[in-house]
């Protein structure tokens, strides 16, 4: 007779109830997942440990009636991570993207989180991953905004207006003790008008909303950019204040001189080098367009900025072996590209949670395994 296993399958209501939108417990928790990032006790796939994930993603034309075509963000994606420190844990986060979802009800993107014992390899949960998946995204900028922002900023601009900026915001702001006005800019106007009086309401802010990037990101100290890649972010150096920080969380466009005279930190230097190395075995004209950050890749490639390998991670300024902030006047770029590092450890930590109060349904994997 083998062993028999058993795991804990949590919706979205059970991540609900054991704290999943916690945003200010969150941002603790990735501060501690970003020292385990400095000091290297993770390791997520790939030959070197650092990959984002495997993307299956569908070719332009197919002779396949059924088989999907290439659109923006249409996309299946496997994350795998094991987080080391007091998590000791293995796992993975599984989505898929689809832009039109939101005409159908849906979520543009639905993911599932799955856990799973380190040393048994047994699973231990299986969880709706959608809330995990934003907030700890959002909360990303937050620690950002911890340890990079200028303590006395009062406007926060939002470029895009979907569930991953309002998530991003939700983070900023309880960072950002000094906060007085938040402008939302999105395509659509009314979506950037309900987010900023939804927020201005909440927390007692100013609220602008715009379509216009110029008019959002020019008197802002902090810029969340979180836009679905419909039509590009494009932003300009001229327009953006001495001071102040942006956080790519999705893509962005900005001209180079910002990139010369703005000091840029990754939130993991040493995935974006797997990215980079990627990012070389693709065609010449499909290299450095897609991803976030991908235009310092194409300067750091053209010799104009150092290499990546010299790259800056929050997590070493979070330890205090690389330098953060400078100076008031001094303008960082915060590029996150999102690692199932989080996924997992805010996964564990709900589920700790979840397992405390009793929530969710005990799936039987087997008695006793068939095959032994
Ligand atoms: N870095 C990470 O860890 C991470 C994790 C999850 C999602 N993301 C990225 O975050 C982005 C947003 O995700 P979401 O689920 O909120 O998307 P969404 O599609 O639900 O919403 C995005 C919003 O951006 C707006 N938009 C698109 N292009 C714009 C532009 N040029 N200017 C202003 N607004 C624009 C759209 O109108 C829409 O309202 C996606 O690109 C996604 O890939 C990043």
């Amino acid at each position: 007779m083998g062993k028999s296993t058993h795991f804990l399958y949590l919706d979205e209501e059970d991540m609900i109830k054991a704290g999943v939108l916690d945003s200010a417990h969150c941002i603790d928790v990735e501060e501690e997942i970003f020292r385990l990032l400095s000091t290297g006790d993770y390791v997520m796939g790939g030959d070197k440990g650092n990959s984002h994930g495997i993307a299956v993603r569908f070719p332009k034309e197919s002779p396949f009636p059924n088989m999907p075509v290439d659109a923006p963000d249409r996309r299946f994606m496997a994350m795998p991570a094991y987080v080391g420190g007091r998590f000791h844990v293995a796992g993975q986060k599984w989505y898929g993207s689809n832009i039109i979802n939101p005409q159908r009800g849906l979520p543009r993107s639905i993911l599932m989180v799955m856990l799973n014992d380190v040393d048994t390899c047994e699973p231990i949960a299986l969880m709706s991953g959608n809330l995990i998946s934003s907030v700890r995204t959002g909360c990303v900028p937050g620690v950002a905004t911890r340890y990079l922002v200028r303590k006395d900023a009062t406007v926060c601009t939002c470029i895009g207006a979907g569930p991953v900026s309002k998530a991003c915001f939700e983070a900023i702001r309880l960072e950002a003790k000094n906060l007085k006005e938040i402008v939302v800019c999105d395509l659509i106007l009314e979506k950037a008008e309900a987010f900023a009086n939804e927020m201005a309401e909440k927390y007692g802010l100013i609220p602008h909303a715009t379509t216009s990037l110029e008019e959002a990101v020019k008197a802002a100290d902090i810029i969340s950019v979180a836009a679905s890649s419909v039509k590009p972010v494009n932003l300009q150096n001229d327009w953006l204040k001495p001071g102040s920080t942006i956080m790519f969380t999705g893509r962005c466009n900005i001209d180079e001189d910002y990139f010369l005279s703005s000091k840029i930190v990754w939130d993991n230097a040493k995935m974006h080098e797997v990215y980079y190395d990627e990012h070389l075995l693709l065609p010449e004209d499909q290299r450095f367009i897609n991803g976030i950050g991908v235009q310092a890749y194409r300067m750091m490639f053209e010799g104009k900025l150092p290499p990546i390998t010299e790259g800056i991670s929050l997590g070493d300024v979070i330890c205090g072996t690389k330098v953060g902030r400078e100076s008031d006047d001094e303008r960082i770029c915060f590029v996150t590209g999102g690692m199932p590092v989080w996924d997992v450890g805010w996964g564990y930590e709900i589920y700790n949670k979840a397992k405390k109060m009793g929530l969710g349904q005990t799936l039987r994997l087997w008695d006793s395994p068939y095959l032994e």
